[in-house]
Order: structure tokens, then sequence, then C-alpha cells
């Protein structure tokens, strides 16, 4: 069996239930679900007996989430969500009034919110990029903007509600750097789903979520921090883990550990945290590249399908050369079911997709079926051509 059918072998297929908002909430992998089961029994069986195996495993975890991001486990910490871990960055970097922070205007809210709070306190600015109609992130827009007070440019890697990806992004990084400008990557819908040649290496952060491209559990944001910032990073809180361990009692003239764990405080979420390792571990095995060509053909055959729709349109924010499986699309304006409705109906059905910039976002990953797909395009067709 090839890796790309072996993936698919890992996620639940018993029910009718079709996945297609992975850029929301994606079901959790096999490994995931066992792993959790597994840590399950162990507590309830033996509580403190599995001290150190519990340790150890999430130990696994960090090395899992390092090897996806392409860094060293040392910079890897763990919070409880995606917003945290960037709160965490903000508060790692000295952002002084006047400093200008660069944003695209159609940041999710869990990115845009820490960073708009952060420049209130701070009295810095933040400039939001317009982005183009059809949700494209131009780089002379980038351009356009910077000067001697730009402290940081923080982005999505691929953009929540089209995938919309900066062209030739390590490029425009790189110009960046050569002005002294921190980088900082919103990698929540990249990871797991966009292979190593998407990816800059001269970053200064990178956040990651659990529940997306990851087919893990809720519940797990992590911060991956340049080397230089990690020990001049503040936590953004205090506790046994941030220098040494809950057996270790250390008083206050100890040294915060050296590594990105020193923002972990105290306890974690073990078995989300345990669950996310398995499934990185799958994915890795998978090898991204295999799920990225698998997700795009997937998104290529439900465009294709979409397309045919007289009269919708599709946000094309998407180009040959730097792709990304989401699709936004938008219903013929005069049939039965406005973009909400629709997609209302669809999961009312058994297809989960969101209602982002008002349209449909699909966002289908490597484990969907070509059959969920032409199943979709069906009930599409049904529900607009034959309204019940
Ligand atoms: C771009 C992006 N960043 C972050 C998140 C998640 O943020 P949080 O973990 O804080 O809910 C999401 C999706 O929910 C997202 O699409």
């Amino acid at each position: 069996m090839d890796k790309i059918s072996f993936f698919k072998t890992q996620f639940y297929k018993k029910n009718q239930l079709i996945h297609i908002n992975n850029a929301g909430l994606s079901p959790i992998s096999l490994p995931a679900y066992n792993e959790i089961n597994k840590w399950s029994q162990r507590f309830f069986e033996e509580g403190y007996f599995t001290d150190k195996d519990y340790a150890n495993q999430v130990t696994f975890s960090r090395e899992q989430v390092a090897e996806l991001i392409g860094c060293s486990s040392d910079q890897i910490a763990f919070f409880q969500s995606a917003s945290w871990a960037i709160t965490q960055f903000i508060n790692s970097i000295d952002l002084k009034p006047q400093d200008e922070v660069l944003l695209w205007d159609q940041e999710y809210s869990s990115h845009l919110l820490p960073w708009k709070i952060a420049c209130e306190k701070k009295y810095a600015q933040l400039v939001q990029l317009t982005s183009s109609q059809d949700l494209k992130t131009p780089s002379e827009h980038i351009f356009n903007h910077i000067n001697s007070k730009t402290k940081v440019f923080a982005f999505s890697l691929a953009q929540y509600q089209s995938g919309a990806m900066i062209h030739e992004v390590g490029l425009v990084i790189k110009k960046l750097k050569e002005r002294g400008i921190l980088i900082f990557i919103d990698a929540c819908q990249s990871l797991g789903v966009l292979p190593d040649h998407y990816w800059p290496s001269q970053i200064d952060g990178l956040v990651g979520t659990s529940h997306k491209w990851l087919t893990s559990p809720v519940g797990v944001g992590f911060l991956a921090l340049g080397p230089e910032l990690i020990l001049k990073a503040k936590p953004l809180s205090y506790g046994s883990g941030t220098y040494g361990s809950c057996d270790d009692t250390v008083n206050d003239m100890c040294y915060p550990k050296k590594s990105a764990q020193r923002f972990e405080p105290g306890a974690k979420q073990v078995l989300e945290i345990c669950a996310l390792g398995k499934s990185i571990e799958l994915i890795l095995a998978t090898g991204v590249s295999n799920l990225y060509t698998e997700s795009l053909r997937l998104s290529r055959l439900l465009k294709e399908g979409l397309s045919q729709f007289k009269g919708s349109t599709l946000l094309n924010s998407n180009h040959e050369s730097f792709d990304h499986p989401i699709i936004n699309w938008t219903p013929p304006p005069q049939g039965p079911y406005t973009a909400q409705a629709l997609q209302n109906e669809l999961l009312k059905n058994g297809i989960s997709t969101a209602f982002r910039a008002g349209g449909i976002r699909f966002s289908p990953h490597a484990f969907n079926t070509d059959q969920e797909i032409h199943y979709t395009l069906d009930k599409l067709s049904e529900l607009i051509y034959k309204k019940p």
C-alpha cells in the first residue's frame, strides 16, 4: 500500500460524515485517538507511576513538532492555544512607542488581536496592509509600507479565508531581514500541509495549532522562537516549570531554563500534546510533500466541479506556483440559497465546510477521497437546482 493510501486508512470512515473543513477543525487521526485512550487508561490505572513515561512522551511530541518545523526542540514551547503562543512572542520583543507592526487586513482574530492590544498598551502603531479585492496578498503592498520604524512583519503563511500566500515569500523575508525587521509567522493553516520549499528559513517566531491540518485534538498551540530571542524573552507567566520541575523546587535566585520550556510555567495538557506528537509522526512518515500533492489534487477536483455552477464565483487567490488546498466559493446569486444558507444545508447533509468572507470555504485534506468530493458536488447540484 502506498503512503497516501495508508494515510487515508488512519481516519474514521464508518459513518457518512464528510470533513472538508480541515482549515477549521479536522477529525483526529487513529494514532492520536489511540494515544489518548492509552494515556487515559494509564492515568486511570497507574496514576503517579506514569510520571516519567508521560514526560518522555511530551518530549517526543516536542521533537516531532520541531522536526516538522525544521528547528531544534529547545525552541518549542507548548501553550493552550495559538493566541497564547502569539502573545508570548509579542512579550518576547521589546515593542516601543512609535514602533510599527505590519499585519494584513485579513488576519484571523487570534492573530490580529494580541498585536492590536499590545500596540495599544505600548503606544506602538499597528499598520494593516490592504489585501487586494480577491484577498490576494501582493508583496508590493508590504514594500510600500516598510520604513525605519517597522519593527515586525507578522503574517499568516496561508490566510485562513482563502489560503492566499505571498508570492516568493522567502525573498520578501530576506529583504525585510536585511532591513532589521523581525519576522513572525502564523503557520496554523500551513503546518502539516505545506511542504518544505514554502518555509522561509529566517524567522524569529512561528506559531502553530493542533486541530487543523495536524489532525489532532483541540487544545495545543505552540511557538517556535528564534534562538536569540529565547533568553531575552520575558515569560508571560511564571511557575515551577520556568525554573526546574515539580519535584525540584527552586528559589527565585535560580536562573530560568535556557530552552523555550521556560515559557511553560506548570502542568500541561498531556493527553492532547501526546496525541499531537503521534499525528505528526504519521504526517512525517507519510511525507508532507505527499500530503500536499494529494490535498491539492482533491482541491483541484473540487474546484473544477464548483466552477461548473453557472454564475458562481471562486475567490481565486491562488496561483499555480504557490497554491493551497483552501477554496473559497460563492454559489450562483440566482440560486435558491445564499452562501451561508447553503453551507448550513451542507452541514445538515453531513458535509462540513465553513462560511468565510461571504463564501463557502472548502479545505480538503489528503485523507479525503474522490468519492467524497463527487458526493459533495452532487449534493450541491441537488440543493442548487432542485430546491426541496
Ligand atoms: C490563521 C489562524 N491562526 C490561529 C488560529 C487559532 O487560534 P487559537 O488557537 O487561538 O484559537 C486559527 C484558527 O482557528 C487560524 O486560522
